[in-house]
């Protein structure tokens, strides 16, 4: 029998992150394409899952999260940013950031409501807007090379005011940025912000890529700039912050009225999040200092190591200041195709998956990203080692 879809999702398809997983399996590539790390988080999470498992901790959580875990997200966000939250009003614990920004969308947007955002983007925006009949106003970031040869990604200041206007309900930004690597300066944040006060606009912040930023970046949270604490509500992730994506264990924080819209959707949503796992990461954002600066420096390990591989190959290489992403441009390879073309080519004849960077830029500007592919280094360092030698492949 054939069913038709309902219309809020029948122009989706499977995406490319999922194309690609496939084709890398089928020809056995070293996948570097979606963005899961290969190894596990820290080993007294792990226990304190298990531990809370074993002690009967099975039941429903509370819907906006166990106090335990909004406690200890409160904690966090006073040491790292100075940020005084209400555990009981301002946090939610939702199953992921992908949940928490749906659950803002559903909670706090109506339809015909316009949301501004940068492309490319997180792939789950554009189909957030879709499915909440929101409309997406997209502002393009642009590489552009910098008198050292370093390549920069920059948005055009005139033509994000311009996606402003009376309709404009929200501002959605990601910083540190999937898939550029680009952490926005303070400067580009106090634009946007002054922005958002001006139109009166809210402002949802996606910083789940928080603790991986490199030597020389510094990541500035939206919602501490001036005016901005009220209007904004900053979203986290246990999987990027602990290398345990299939947790599913996010957050969304912010001023209780815009936390209420959160609250409302996120209960018919999912209800609650996994109970044993709130609690391990509990433990686990409570992880003394030693434990972030050793995650930031084994990401810059391995993404010296990667961008390096990569030149090496021939690649033109955007170093990335934060993420685990790296975009690089193919075209002085020489290739003939575009970056769906070279992404399939370089699975299935070089043995290495990457995803084309046009899947993340909406349809006008996809010429933008026609010669970009980005690359995930969240791998182990005998992964990366083998990605390394096929890649090596290109130079001939
Ligand atoms: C920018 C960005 N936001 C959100 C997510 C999803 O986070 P979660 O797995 O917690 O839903 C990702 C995952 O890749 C991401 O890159």
């Amino acid at each position: 029998m054939n069913f038709p879809l309902a219309h809020r999702v029948s122009g989706f398809g499977l995406t490319i992150f999922s194309e690609m997983s496939r084709l890398a399996a089928e020809h056995g590539a070293v996948n570097l394409g979606q963005g899961f790390p290969d190894f596990d988080g820290p080993e007294p999470a792990k226990d304190a899952a298990s531990a809370a498992i074993r002690a009967g901790q099975n039941q429903y959580a509370p819907t906006t999260g166990t106090p335990a875990l909004r406690q200890a997200i409160a904690r966090h966000a006073r040491r790292f940013y100075g940020q005084d939250l209400d555990p009981e009003a301002e946090i939610t614990v939702t199953s992921g950031a992908t949940e928490a920004m749906l659950a803002a969308f559903l909670g706090l947007l109506n339809p015909g409501d316009e949301v501004v955002m940068f492309e490319p983007y997180f792939d789950s925006y554009v189909p957030h807007c879709a499915m909440v009949g929101a409309i997406p106003r997209l502002v393009p970031l642009r590489p552009q090379a910098k008198a050292d040869g370093a390549i920069e990604w920059v948005f055009d200041p005139d033509e994000l005011a311009a996606a402003f206007n009376a309709r404009t309900r929200l501002c959605l930004l990601n910083t540190p940025h999937n898939p550029t690597g680009k952490v926005f300066s303070e400067a580009e944040l106090r634009l946007i912000a002054e922005l958002c006060q001006r139109w009166d606009v809210l402002a949802l912040s996606d910083e789940v890529y928080e603790h991986l930023v490199y030597p020389g970046a510094r990541h500035t949270r939206l919602a501490a700039l001036p005016g901005m604490a009220e209007r904004t509500l900053t979203v986290g992730s246990s999987g990027k912050i602990f290398n345990f994506t299939g947790w599913k264990i996010g957050w969304a924080i912010g001023p209780a009225a815009l936390s209420l819209g959160v609250r409302r959707a996120h209960q018919y949503i999912t209800f609650c999040s996994a109970t044993p796992l709130q609690g391990a990461v509990a433990a686990a954002l409570d992880l003394d200092d030693e434990y972030y600066q050793a995650l930031a420096a084994d990401y810059t390990g391995k993404r010296d190591y990667l961008t390096g591989v990569l030149r090496a190959a021939g690649l033109r290489v955007s170093v990335p200041q934060g993420t685990y992403f790296c975009m690089a441009d193919f075209s002085p390879l020489g290739f003939d195709g575009d970056d769906v073309d070279f992404c399939r080519w370089l699975t299935t004849a070089i043995g290495v998956a990457a995803i084309p960077a046009s899947a993340m830029y909406a349809e006008a500007a996809k010429p933008l990203a026609r010669h970009w592919a980005r690359f995930a280094f969240c791998k182990r360092p005998e992964t990366l080692a083998a990605a390394a030698e096929r890649l090596q492949r290109l130079r001939r």
